[in-house]
């Protein structure tokens, strides 16, 4: 993604193709919305081209490579197949996220603490590609640790706890999440990790962890496709790119 900027906004388009899997065929596309997204500053796209497909399709990674002018951030999960297809695309990133078919959504963070090993001989060929490889963890100092350990460039906190206890009005709870993201982004930073942070961002929440000096980039999807159904998807990015730089000051 562009390093001109201090924070970086990367749109996750995949439930644009969730919409479309809903009925089949070919509208809306992934594309189409990706492309808006770039006209309404996104520095980055991301996809999770998730094992069961349930929303972006193996077609849309071919497309998104292919059309897109801002760099695209591969979500995928630390399987051969996934491993395959990444290195067959080189896409700028890609972020190792955990995955079980009976989730909604990414659950909780990757536990690399307990498969150091597996993941740094995953990691090792697609940052020999290339790649910069980001894990996305829970803000946990183990993790983060181990995440160094095995020569990932990059950290991405997941933030839904947060999101989830401000949504439910659990407001210590979410200070306590936001306290524990503050710390820990402050520590990868200091082991000279990059630190990125989403899932479940929405405007409501997205100020105060766009706050933190050593996030670099956040990664928003869901809200911003919902929203984009009432003011449209460039409205909705331009928002919450509004908000992001304000928060920075
Ligand atoms: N970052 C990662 C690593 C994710 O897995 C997801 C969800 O796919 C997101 C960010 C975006 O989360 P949301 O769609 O809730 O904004």
């Amino acid at each position: 993604m562009s390093q001109t900027r201090s924070l970086r906004l990367g749109v996750n388009i995949d439930h644009v193709a969730t919409v479309r899997n809903a009925r089949g065929g070919a509208y809306p596309d992934p594309l189409r919305a990706a492309k808006l997204a770039e006209e309404a500053g996104a520095d980055g796209i991301t996809a999770h081209l998730r094992e069961d497909r349930r929303h972006i399709s193996d077609a849309d990674i071919d497309g998104l490579m292919a059309g897109l002018t801002v760099p695209l951030n591969f979500e995928m999960a630390a399987t051969p197949e996934m491993q395959a297809i990444a290195l067959r695309h080189k896409p700028h990133a890609v972020c190792i996220v955990p995955e079980k078919r009976e989730e909604r959504t990414t659950e909780g963070g990757l536990e690399v603490a307990r498969e150091e090993n597996r993941l740094a001989h995953f990691i090792a060929p697609l940052r020999e590609a290339g790649c910069r490889v980001s894990i996305f963890i829970a803000a946990d100092a183990k993790q983060i640790e181990a995440a160094h350990r095995i020569g990932a460039e990059v950290i991405e906190l997941h933030t839904g706890a947060y999101c989830d206890a401000h949504a439910e009005g659990h407001f210590e709870a979410r200070d306590r999440e936001l306290a524990s993201l503050r710390e820990m982004s402050a520590y990868a930073h200091s082991l000279g990790l990059e630190v990125h942070a989403g899932h479940g961002l929405t405007y409501d929440t997205v100020k105060p962890i766009a706050a933190f000096p050593e996030v670099r980039e956040l990664n928003i999807g869901h809200f911003l496709i919902g929203e984009a159904i009432f003011r449209g998807l460039v409205p909705a990015i331009a928002e919450m790119r509004r908000l992001m730089d304000e928060a920075r000051g």
